[in-house]
């Protein structure tokens, strides 16, 4: 296969898996602007003497954020799927309404547990609130969001809410490594431009 073909193979492949991802990059992003107030943690610490999670994880981050991802990534589903303006094609719906709704929450919990899970291991390890830690911080959420989205797929399906089960639906194997592969790159860009913005403290 030539170039040109593999490229035109690879776009649809990426274009689509970074559109199945939306619920967690949404999702991971608001924090920052619906953040604040009462850490998960409560201020405890661990036998190490060390926050459990650190200030940096919050109620609201965790809870908000999802759901101000479901707002806008209705919006864009409404938008292309509802009005009919748009093919969705082997674009995902992220469900039959109103599942999709919940599944994009899980979706977003999914990814924010795990960006907490990293936190814990982040304070086990020494690492000050803020700290840089590769890989872990680029890929926490896509763990946490992938393992949420299998097991509320199952149980939708399992519980017959859903007619099939839209993980298996929309989450081939090539799309999965599209993300793993992407991700770090684009959440590297993302984090850099909020911390010109001076959303951020730090550019990761
Ligand atoms: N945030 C929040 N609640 C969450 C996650 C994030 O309020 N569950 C907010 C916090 O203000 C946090 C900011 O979003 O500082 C950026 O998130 P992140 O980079 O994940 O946190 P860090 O401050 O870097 O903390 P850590 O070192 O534990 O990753
Ligand atoms: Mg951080």
């Amino acid at each position: 296969m030539d170039v040109g073909a593999f490229l035109a193979m690879l776009w649809p492949t990426v274009l689509t898996a970074l559109w199945l991802m939306l619920p967690a990059y949404l999702a991971n992003m608001m924090p920052v602007f619906v953040g604040g107030g009462a850490p998960i943690d409560m201020g405890r610490r661990w036998s190490d003497g060390k926050p459990i999670l650190g200030p940096g994880k919050t109620w609201r981050g965790l809870l908000l954020g999802p759901l101000m991802a479901c707002v806008l990534v209705g919006f864009l589903r409404w938008l292309v799927v509802d009005t009919g303006w748009g093919r969705m094609g082997a674009w995902s719906t992220w469900g039959p309404a109103p599942w999709w709704f919940v599944f994009v929450y899980l979706m977003g919990l999914g990814a924010l547990v795990g960006d907490a899970v990293k936190s814990f291991f982040k304070r086990r390890t020494g690492r000050e609130r803020g700290a840089s830690w590769p890989v872990f911080d680029q890929l926490d959420f896509v763990v946490g969001c992938i393992a949420f989205a299998a097991l509320a797929a199952f149980l939708l399906h399992a519980t017959g809410l859903t007619p099939t089960n839209v993980f298996l639906d929309d989450w081939t194997w090539p799309r999965i490594l599209a993300i793993v592969v992407l991700t770090p790159g684009f959440h590297l860009l993302v984090n850099v431009i909020g911390w010109k913005m001076g959303l951020k403290d730090v550019p990761w």
